[in-house]
């Protein structure tokens, strides 16, 4: 699977580096060309004596000195990540790749002993041509094809499984606000209110559904090409609540869904994963590190990857994000996660409690979580489709110490209780390859998430921060899994979990 996805990639890349070395010939010979007919015009050169220099200046001076180009251009990213930036971040960053090109080929072409040089006019046109061409081309090119065949007749339409939870409600729009059509499946465990007020927006479709019962999967599915994948039973003491239910819905149904999308022809299949595969170490964890996944939780997220990433085709192409954990303020506020609890204990009772405090752990704000997937939904598939991407930022690794002297700069009367417990679970993650391919990185930091989940307490949009509604573990606490309301369904659900691909999901439990 992976060498032809790596030579793909590199005959795009040589295809490309061949177009630009060609259009910087172009550029030079229209700009010595309409030197020449001015200076003609203006009774300097004489026509041979233009055609001489332009010959022994292009072919001798010149053509070597443009290599310079592709390799600016690649140092500048413009090969390898481009397509994942944005429109105008393409174009300004093709434009001073150009500039920079060009003034180093320029002055160099000066300093070449015996070199004719050239005219004044013919440098200011040649700079300029080719600093228009080197964004206008990607550009032109993005627009006729690249949206087009992503886009078929209309806009995009993407299926986010999930969609009404901490980071879906927020992916959502969005989607919604890049003119992507959004349909959500999702089952409403937590209710509707974090999607309520978008419902009625003519780009979404809301379905109120299972993603253990096929049929409303295939339903889900049907004219989607892109599937992004969040529900599950989050949480090692959510899925600790009942092992059976968290299996099914955190990896039966992933098996099931990858039929029923390779059925549809559905193209992208983003999964939301999670750091927690890496369990407890010292090393700093890569998308090649082994994952050691010590909670059942973990294990059914490892089970799902590897059945993704088996099922990988070349009309299929998984992607699997493992985010670290989230923080931050959402329609759907979790007060179940470290930072946020912490952050409403100091602010509500002045007294917080860590444990242990020397685990490392990396954290990444709700709305960098879903514009990294955004990110994944608008790259070529042949960039992201079978990868695995560790979704955060190195500055944001911490320890829970860390954590709790950041919360005190906001709260500075916070007292710190230190105790100790069984969870060991500690590890430190790179996030180097979502950063060096698709440009991702962090735009909130911690502290920002703790400043504006205390604007929410002071604001009175969260009162009780400890209701049900905001803890996914006390909500299934008081009204249970959710059941299956078809017998059928059921016991194929049940055949799907317990046949994991790993013995990992038994290890975990044991
Ligand atoms: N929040 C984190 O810190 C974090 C960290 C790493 C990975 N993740 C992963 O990101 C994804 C989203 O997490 P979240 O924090 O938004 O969780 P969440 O619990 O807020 O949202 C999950 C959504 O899935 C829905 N859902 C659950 N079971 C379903 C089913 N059987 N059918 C249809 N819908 C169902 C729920 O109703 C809810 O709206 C999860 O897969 C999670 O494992 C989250």
């Amino acid at each position: 699977m992976k060498e032809p996805k790596t030579l793909a990639r590199t005959r795009g890349i040589a295809l490309r580096v061949t177009a630009d070395f060609v259009l910087v010939q172009a550029a030079m010979f229209i700009a010595l060309t309409v030197a020449g007919v001015y200076s003609q015009v203006a009774g300097g050169y004489s026509p041979r004596e233009y055609l001489n220099a332009l010959r022994s200046y292009h072919l001798l001076v010149f053509t070597p000195l443009s290599l310079v180009f592709p390799l600016f251009y690649s140092l500048g990213g413009l090969y390898t990540r481009a397509r994942s930036w944005t429109s105008p971040s393409r174009l300004w960053r093709g434009a001073v790749c150009a500039a920079l090109s060009a003034g180093v080929v320029l002055l160099a072409g000066r300093l070449v002993p015996g070199s004719p040089g050239l005219p004044r006019s013919a440098a200011l046109v040649f700079a300029l041509l080719v600093i228009v061409a080197a964004p206008g081309v990607r550009l032109v090119k993005d627009t006729l094809f690249e949206e087009d065949s992503r886009s078929g007749s209309g806009p995009e339409t993407v299926l986010v499984v999930g969609g009404a939870g901490y980071i879906g409600s927020i992916l959502v729009r969005k989607l919604l606000q890049r003119k992507y059509r959004v349909r959500v499946l999702d089952n409403l465990i937590y209710g509707d209110s974090a999607i309520r007020d978008v419902l009625g927006h003519p780009r979404l479709e809301f379905q109120k559904g299972d993603c253990r019962n096929i049929k409303d999967v295939v339903k889900a599915m049907a004219g989607v090409r892109s599937v992004v994948h969040l529900a599950a039973i989050v949480g090692d003491p959510a899925c600790d609540q009942d092992h059976q239910t968290a299996r099914e819905i955190n990896y039966a149904a992933t098996r099931m869904m990858i039929e029923v999308a390779k059925g549809e022809k559905v193209g992208r299949f983003v999964f939301a994963s999670s750091c927690s595969v890496y369990g407890a170490s010292d090393e700093v964890m890569t998308e090649i590190s082994e994952p050691c996944p010590i909670s059942l939780y973990a294990a059914t997220k490892v089970d799902s990857e590897e059945a993704l990433l088996a099922a990988e085709s070349e009309t299929f192409h998984p992607t699997i994000l493992r985010f670290a954990t989230i923080f931050g303020l959402s329609p759907r506020p979790r007060f179940d996660l470290v930072v946020n609890l912490l952050t409403a204990k100091a602010r509500q009772e002045g007294l917080i409690t860590i444990f242990n405090g020397e685990q490392w752990r990396p954290f990444l704000h709700v709305h960098d979580a879903a514009e990294a997937i955004a990110r994944v939904l608008g790259a070529p598939v042949e960039l992201v489709g079978g990868e695995i991407y560790n979704i955060g930022d190195q500055r944001l690794n911490y320890t829970l110490t860390n954590i709790s002297e950041l919360i005190r700069t906001v709260f500075p009367r916070t007292r710190v209780e230190h105790m100790e417990n069984t969870d060991r679970r500690s590890y430190r993650v790179s996030f180097d390859k979502v950063h060096s391919q698709l440009g991702f990185e962090c735009s909130r930091d911690v502290k920002a998430g703790i400043l504006e989940l205390k604007q929410a307490f002071d604001e009175g949009a969260i009162v009780d921060y400890k209701h049900p509604l905001y803890s996914n573990v006390k909500y299934l606490e008081k009204h249970g899994t959710p059941r299956h309301n078809d017998e059928t369904g059921a016991q194929v659900m049940a055949a799907l979990a317990n046949k994991p691909s790993s013995s990992r999901a038994a290890a975990a439990v044991a």
